[in-house]
């Protein structure tokens, strides 16, 4: 296979140098083959007298040598291009004849044999014109260049093609990635495996991140030909212009750190890719920095974990349409493939709408979490089946338009154990969370958007990190816990209507967001993009895909009527049963009185309104006079 890296500008000159049958013109050829320069065998440049005297047995003294190597020297300058060159170039003295006046960069390589290795491939020569009995008197003036490249012959010469590759990589690379964290090392290899040429770089950090770069390289084969770097200004001069710097960090001010020290090291057109789930807001705010700096920024949503990002993660990037187009080829070859082969990567819109994109995905991720954590607790608790039942069921759910990612990850977490113990029932009943769930419960508050079950579930791994204080709380109220029969069929039912719920109220907010920020998001492509490699991948988000280009608005989709309209008292008949046995199943009760509200004309705002006015004088409207002033009155 060609070597994937091969930069159509190398003008360099590969010199393959050592004795008499040490392999140089069958390293030469194998690497011209690599590498697409041309590869030219020494020996054809001796003058006949040379030969002659070679085939006579004589070794060459260095007059003999002089003409010979003033050849190749021609033939070097000469070619505008790179080239490879198998020649002896045993003492310091020729190659001093041989690079004479050469601009081109120069690699040295020597290839390094035993005396007896290299006589008996010698012997075994039969149409060469040097004999084995000239070999000492190679390895006599032999001078081992130190600044050269050493190979040892007795490995493969694919081997030591790979070794000279890597060892005078100075190509620039396509890509930068920035931080060799688990999702960062899982995305190199991906870029690497798509054929992206990479340069690496973590920080040195004495004792804990040490040689990162350089260790991860060495541990996989795909990486050969990536580079590692510890100092960041190396870094940036590894890569192709316009350079393309990924970032794979942290999120908050460890990027704003790198972006400031990358701004002095990088020039007008470069780019710099935020893949880490960084705040919409503060993607816009670096997006305006750098431009103003000409650096081109897009800040991505980068979903599906260690594994996504290994084998295909769902990419959600926003910036400017032009900043799009210098990675889009990266990122579209590294993303997952949706069922009809096409890349679950493309464009979101301007500034934060890929950040803003991720957020809302992970605040879905978090109610479609919640709802089987509740399901579960509904049946384990209230209903009092064992683990391995409920594993039973969720398997037989995920035969139908219920199936999931995150469906069929919660049956493995159901069904691992430990020493004959199920694991779940050792893990602490405590909730962590990074932030984006909050965020996106904030953004849907400043957009006026009701996000119910989204925060539904945000506020339960709130409220479960209160664990002492449950505790003591249990003390005192006493177990509550009824046992009460859980109906399966309409379990299932509401669970299905509960998830069409959670997925409209993110699309709403989506749509929100967009209009608000002109980002003109295209939702089903959004829905498209979602439909593998993000955690939040399911049979639902293939449907939506196409039901939305038929009606924006989920719940109003003649299917999801349907649906919901069939499901309702299944959804209201699981949540009474959870109620009536005090079980807390938070997100699907909000999933239930989100949607009993949004199917009801009437609301009772209309007391709240004369609340308002009666005690701040906030007026209100009345529906005998829509269009009309807004009215006080004086309640009292
Ligand atoms: C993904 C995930 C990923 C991560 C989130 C949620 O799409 O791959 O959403 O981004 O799991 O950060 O993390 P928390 O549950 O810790 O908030």
């Amino acid at each position: 296979m060609k070597d994937q890296t091969i930069d159509p500008t190398d003008t360099r000159v590969y010199f393959i140098c050592g004795v008499s049958g040490c392999g140089k013109s069958t390293v030469g050829r194998a690497l011209s083959k690599k590498i697409d320069l041309p590869f030219f065998d020494g020996d054809d440049f001796h003058p006949k007298e040379n030969v002659a005297k070679m085939a006579s047995g004589q070794p060459l003294d260095d007059k003999d040598r002089k003409r010979w190597l003033t050849a190749i020297n021609k033939l070097i300058s000469q070619s505008e291009d790179g080239l490879i060159v198998a020649c002896s170039a045993l003492k310091e003295k020729y190659r001093a004849q041989l690079s004479e006046d050469i601009t081109k960069k120069i690699h040295w390589i020597f290839l390094n044999g035993d005396f007896d290795l290299i006589y008996n491939r010698m012997i075994s020569r039969i149409d060469h014109f040097m004999g084995p009995n000239l070999l000492q008197s190679q390895f006599d003036i032999l001078e081992i260049p130190n600044y050269a490249i050493e190979c040892d012959i007795k490995y493969s010469v694919e081997k030591i093609v790979q070794n000279i590759r890597i060892q005078t990589l100075q190509m620039k690379k396509q890509l930068g990635l920035i931080g060799l964290g688990v999702m960062g090392k899982s995305l190199a290899r991906n870029f690497a495996d798509k054929g992206i040429s990479l340069s690496l770089y973590n920080r040195f950090v004495k004792g804990s991140e040490d040689e990162i770069a350089k260790n991860f390289i060495e541990s996989y084969p795909v990486l050969d030909t990536a580079e590692g770097h510890e100092d960041l200004q190396e870094f940036v001069q590894s890569l192709k212009t316009p350079r393309t710097v990924f970032l794979m960090i942290s999120a908050g001010a460890a990027v704003d750190d790198t972006i400031e020290k990358l701004i002095p090291l990088l020039d007008k057109g470069d780019l710099i890719i935020d893949g880490g789930n960084s705040h919409y807001k503060l993607t816009q705010e670096r997006n305006d920095k750098l431009s103003a700096h000409g650096i081109y920024f897009i800040g991505t949503g980068v979903s599906g974990g260690e594994e996504g990002a290994l084998k295909g993660p769902s990419i959600m990037p926003g910036g400017e349409p032009e900043a799009y187009a210098i990675c889009k080829d990266a990122l579209e070859a590294i993303a997952a493939k949706d069922i009809n082969g096409g890349s679950c990567c493309g464009y979101i819109g301007k500034g934060g709408a890929g950040h803003f994109v991720k957020m809302v995905h992970n605040g879905m991720e978090y109610a479609e979490m919640q709802f089987l954590a509740e399901i579960y607790g509904l049946l384990r608790y209230s209903a009092g089946y064992d683990t391995d039942f409920i594993a039973n069921l969720f398997e037989t759910w995920t035969k139908t338009d219920l199936n999931s990612y995150l469906l069929e990850i919660t049956i493995e977490v159901l069904r691992k154990k430990e020493d004959d113990i199920h694991l779940v029932d050792i893990i602490l009943d405590k909730a962590g969370n990074k932030g984006t769930g909050s965020w996106t419960t904030i953004a849907a508050c400043e957009l006026g958007v009701p996000v119910n079950t989204l925060t539904a579930a945000l506020f339960a791994r709130y409220q479960s990190a209160f664990k002492e204080e449950r505790q003591s709380a249990e003390k005192l109220y006493g177990k509550q816990f009824n046992k009460r029969e859980i109906d399966l069929t309409s379990l299932a039912d509401a669970y299905k209507v509960a998830r069409i719920i959670n997925h409209h109220q993110g699309i709403q907010l989506i749509y929100a967001a967009s209009e608000s920020y002109n980002w003109n998001i295209d939702m089903p492509e959004v829905a498209r993009i979602w439909t593998n490699g993000c955690i939040i991948r399911s049979e639902l988000m293939e449907d939506l895909k196409v039901k939305l280009k038929e009606e924006p608005i989920l719940l109003k989709h003649a299917t999801y009527v349907n649906i919901v309209n069939n499901g309702m008292e299944s959804l209201r008949k699981v949540c009474s049963q959870a109620i009536l046995s005090g079980s807390a199943i938070p997100c699907l009760n909000s999933a239930l009185t989100y949607v009993e509200t949004y199917i009801n004309e009437q609301s009772t705002a209309n007391i709240i309104q004369g609340q308002r006015d009666y005690f701040g004088a906030h007026r209100y409207q009345r529906k005998d006079d829509p269009i009309g002033p807004s009215h006080h009155t004086i309640w009292n």
